[in-house]
This record gives structure tokens, C-alpha cells and sequence, in this order.
């Protein structure tokens, strides 16, 4: 057995389908970071792209999951409404796993920013200066329902692709150009026997909030739990990113909350009919909640009426 080459820890098959030459990469600044992972700018070919890869003091495990990661992702396939894989940077160097590049960032912050001046607080915007400029035309209802339709139309591909997202939330939905809105970290492992209720996301806030009951409960993921979370995002996208059951603080007490049959309220400028489907969502009964495939027809509908 020969000694690992220096600089370069690990040996992944080639999968030419997929390679690009490192010497076409170009990398830039950081977008976002987790744990173990980081996010970066890149220009290939004078397009820009998003690189993933793992962090210093990562370990194997954390290897693995990028891998799993990009394998999940070629064999799902495309669809214009998730983060589409473009490639990889798997020899002779660390793994770069290449997807696309949305503009906008994540919808809870461009929902944030996009406020209209009368909901946000002065402070929120003063936050907000240096950041990308508010866009021409404010968000109208329809723009809203457009976003949930087109999430909802990625997590009816996700579903017939039997993948479960497990973590659908605003925060993990990427905003590109002309608003199309792209389903992120889809291809996760995600260690749902190690879930942590106490351990806070990035933006120190607990996953818990956007949960089903039988999650919580049981530790117990399918499509039909993604719809729970759907109903979540949807309140979220009603709000314009605000934070879902402020006052509650533990997954115990969020479990009674929902086992009592409490539910939260019909946001300000919320319609009845996003928020009676925002409630189905929200049966306890996981049977009982519709499909993606019902939700995107729904909001096929809503948009239809709203022309
Ligand atoms: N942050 C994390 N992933 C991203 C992506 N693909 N595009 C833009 N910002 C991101």
C-alpha cells in the first residue's frame, strides 16, 4: 500500500459526466457556512456558480455526506425549481461539488428585505442598507402565491422522485433571477436519529418549529411530514419571513400546542384561501393533509382566479 499523495486526503471514481477541470474554476467569496460545510462564489466559463465543499477540521463522515450529497442530486435529476447540480471537482484536489448560483439568496432573508415599509420596523431596514437593492416593484399577493406554487411544484418532483426533504423552510429555499424560486439541500443526509431538538440552526433558531407531530414524536419523515413543513413556509412566505409560534421554546411544549388542536393564526394580509390550505397542511392527521400534487392544482387555481 502506497503513502496518501499530500493534499489529497481522498480518492473518488471519476464519473466523467460530471467532471470539470479544476483550471476552469475560478473562486470567490464565501456565501454561506454550516458546521462542516461552506458555500462558495465560483465563475466557470464566465458563468457564475455555487461550490460546496467541506470545511478544514471536517471528518470522514462529513466527506461522505458531501458525496451522498452530489449522488442524490445526479440521480433526482433536473427540475427548474431546485438547485440543479452542474458538476464536480472530485480528482487530484479537495471535492468541489458544483450547483447553480440563485442570485437572490435565501427567501426568509429576501422576504425580510423585500417587507413592505409599514409591516418592518425601521431598524430592520437600517440593517439592511448595504444590501442588494429593493427591487423596482413591491411584492403583490400574487407574487407571494406565485413563490408557493413554484415551491410546491419542486416538492411535487422532489416527492415523485421518493426523495424527503426533511428541512423545508424558507431559510433553505433560494431565490434566482425573475423571482424562480429553487428547493436547497435537498440531497442532505440527515441523520434524523441524531436530531438534536436543543441545537439551534445558523441562525440560532430551532428547526423544531417546522416539524410534524409524528417528527417530533417518532423521529417519523415522509412526503406527507414535508407538507406539514410546507404549511409552515407558506405561513412564512405570508409574513414576509417572520418567526413561526414566537413564544413557544421547546419541542415538548410545541407538541402539546399542536396535540390540543392549537394552530397559528390567519396572518394580517393573509387570504382565507392560502390560509384554509396552509390548515390542511397542518392536520394532525397526516392522511388528511394533501399531496404536493393537490397543492400545486390548488395554487394552480388561486393563481388562475387572481388573473
Ligand atoms: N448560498 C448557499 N447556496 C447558495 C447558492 N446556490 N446560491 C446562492 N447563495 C447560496
Amino acid at each position: 500500500n502506497s503513502e496518501p499523495a499530500p493534499f489529497n486526503e481522498y480518492e473518488f471514481p471519476l464519473d466523467s459526466n460530471w467532471e470539470i477541470p479544476r483550471s476552469q474554476l475560478i473562486l470567490g467569496a464565501t456565501l454561506g457556512e454550516g458546521a462542516f460545510g461552506r458555500v462558495v462564489m465560483a465563475e466557470v466559463n464566465n458563468a457564475i456558480v455555487a461550490v460546496k465543499m467541506v470545511k478544514e477540521g471536517h471528518t470522514d463522515d462529513d466527506i461522505a455526506s458531501l458525496v451522498r450529497e452530489m449522488e442524490v442530486m445526479k440521480i433526482i435529476g433536473k427540475h427548474i425549481n431546485i438547485i440543479n447540480l452542474l458538476g464536480c471537482c472530485s480528482q487530484s484536489g479537495p471535492l468541489y461539488v458544483i450547483v447553480e448560483f440563485a442570485p437572490h439568496g435565501n427567501l426568509k432573508d429576501f422576504l425580510n428585505k423585500n417587507r413592505p415599509l409599514a409591516a418592518g420596523t425601521l431598524k430592520d431596514y437600517g440593517e439592511q442598507q448595504h444590501q442588494l437593492p429593493l427591487p423596482k416593484h413591491h411584492l403583490t399577493e400574487k407574487h407571494l402565491i406565485s413563490f408557493a406554487f413554484q415551491i410546491a411544484r419542486g416538492m411535487e418532483y422532489l416527492a415523485s422522485r421518493r426523495c424527503i426533504h426533511r428541512d423545508l423552510a424558507a431559510r433553505n429555499v433560494l431565490v434566482s433571477d425573475d423571482y424562480v424560486m429553487k428547493i436547497a439541500d435537498f440531497g442532505l443526509a440527515r441523520d434524523i436519529q441524531d436530531t438534536d431538538y436543543y441545537r439551534k440552526n445558523t441562525n440560532g433558531r430551532l428547526p423544531i418549529k417546522w416539524m410534524a407531530p409524528e417528527s417530533l414524536q417518532d423521529k417519523f419523515y415522509d412526503s406527507q411530514s414535508d407538507v406539514w413543513s410546507y404549511g409552515i413556509l407558506l405561513w412564512e412566505i405570508m409574513t414576509f419571513g417572520a418567526q413561526p409560534y414566537p413564544t413557544i421554546m421547546s419541542a415538548e411544549e410545541l407538541y402539546s400546542y399542536l396535540m390540543s388542536g392549537q394552530r397559528m393564526e390567519k396572518p394580517p394580509k393573509c387570504s382565507l384561501n392560502i390560509y384554509m390550505l396552509m390548515r390542511q397542511c397542518w392536520h394532525f392527521d397526516a392522511m388528511a393533509r394533501p399531496t404536493f400534487v393537490e397543492i400545486v392544482e390548488n395554487l394552480d387555481k388561486l393563481l388562475l382566479a387572481n388573473e
